[in-house]
């Protein structure tokens, strides 16, 4: 078999993770049981790029079982787990080409080996195989039956493809199920980026100013959980409403450029680019830590810290000291990529497991419904994540309501007044 890993031997490590993660994610569990009867994936190839973690092991053998042929490579150079990537390899006979590290041409060349099986389907996070596909490697879109996507900044691109008519097969947004981004994208980027931060740094969050740039659905979720740990939080923030909405929620809101001077901590999840630049750095305190959890690095102007900077060292795995010609040290995680997933194992399983039900459902529907669906960015059908919320409750054993026929009924007319 052709892959391309860091080391095979580490697969029982991996198994063993791979195995502790799938006991948190029993909604994946009852589809990969369904997959094993129904073949629902038979005789498909699906190339997915998503970050090679104990969850997205458990996807691609989720749906491997469903009977698709599935090539994996990361999403992200430094986010791949490698003892995962060796259990992969070495108990589900699934090809991996992900090296935790990888340089940029490497990254590519992963990437490309996973487009050379010829997928029916791809699994993106952050469209990279559909930018590819759209580029150097359009000989490979004949094949597309679709794509799925799972995080914001991938949607985006894909929906501004969509607007200037150049996508070329239809697209099922992930992120957009509420399965997905109101428990992922909030509750897992809210505790995993604060692993990071802490498994990299080992500071007290406590009592510190923690700047939170951004206040989507993982702004609103890193924002809540450091409060929740003592931290003094301020949103930093360029629309109007999320930023009411900070303040309402009982968070300082001010210009980065203010934020800048008091701040302790600074985390961007904007997914936007150059959130935290030279200005700013030059105004930081002596210590402030400077971290991104958006999906790509660009959220944190690295190049300029670098130019600004009189010195640089390694301070601890993750940590990069900046001094800057005041004399005010900045230290940079994770060289400015995703924190949560480069220092930290990404979010937990009983998130991932909704995300990663959406991903599986998301390939059956399109095989399903090839024939109906145009180049388009589609939701994720109602149903699918209903069903995956109402599987999510059953195995957390909470039982709810259900609408008596004199309830239905009022809530399907319009004749009843004051
Ligand atoms: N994105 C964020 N956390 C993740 C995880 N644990 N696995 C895969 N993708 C992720």
């Amino acid at each position: 078999m052709d892959y391309d890993i860091k080391d095979i031997n580490l697969s029982e490590a991996g198994k063993n993770r791979m195995d502790w993660a799938f006991k948190s994610m029993p909604v994946l569990d009852l589809i990969q049981k369904r997959f094993k009867k129904e073949q629902p994936l038979k005789g498909k190839t699906i190339g997915a790029c998503l970050h090679v973690t104990t969850e997205t092991a458990n996807l691609a053998v989720t749906l491997k079982q469903g009977g698709a042929d599935v090539y994996l490579c990361a999403s992200n150079p430094l986010s791949t787990q490698d003892d995962v990537a060796a259990a992969l390899v070495k108990y589900y006979d699934i090809p991996v080409y992900a090296i935790k590290g990888e340089d940029r041409d490497t990254y590519y060349k992963h990437l490309n080996s996973v487009l050379d099986k010829n997928p029916q389907i791809t699994m993106d996070d952050g469209a990279d195989l559909v930018s590819l596909l759209h580029s150097d490697r359009k000989d490979m879109v004949k094949n597309i039956m679709g794509s799925t996507e799972e995080t914001t900044t991938g949607v985006i691109r894909l929906k501004s493809m969509e607007k200037d008519n150049v996508l070329l097969f239809p697209v099922i947004a992930v992120n957009d199920a509420n399965t997905k981004h109101l428990f992922d994208n909030r509750y897992g980027t809210g505790q995993s980026t604060l692993d990071g931060i802490i498994r990299a740094t080992n500071r007290l969050i406590a009592g510190s100013v923690f700047v939170v740039s951004g206040y989507g659905w993982c702004g609103k979720g890193l924002a809540d959980r450091a409060k929740g740990m003592g931290a003094n939080v301020v949103v930093t923030e360029v629309d109007p409403l999320m930023a009411l909405e900070a303040v309402m929620d009982g968070f300082r809101v001010m210009p980065m450029a203010e934020a800048a001077k008091i701040g302790d901590f600074f985390c961007t999840v904007s997914g936007d680019m150059h959130v935290l630049r030279k200005e700013h750095f030059e105004v930081m305190k002596d210590g402030a830590i400077v971290a991104n959890s958006g999906h790509f690095d660009v959220e944190i102007d690295v190049k300029g810290l670098k130019e600004i900077a009189v010195k640089q060292t390694d301070i601890r795995e993750y940590v990069r000291e900046y001094e800057l010609p005041k004399g005010n040290r900045v230290y940079l995680l994770a060289e400015g990529r995703l924190v949560n997933l480069s220092a930290a194992e990404g979010h937990p399983s009983a998130v991932m497991d909704m995300s990663f039900a959406n991903q599986a459902l998301s390939a059956e529907y399109i095989i399903n419904n090839a024939d109906k669906l145009e180049n388009k960015v589609y939701s994720v059908p109602k149903d699918i994540d209903n069903n995956i919320a109402k599987l999510k409750l059953e195995s957390l054993n909470v039982d709810i309501d259900t609408l008596t026929a004199e309830q239905e009924k009022y809530l399907s007319s319009w004749t009843v007044g004051t």
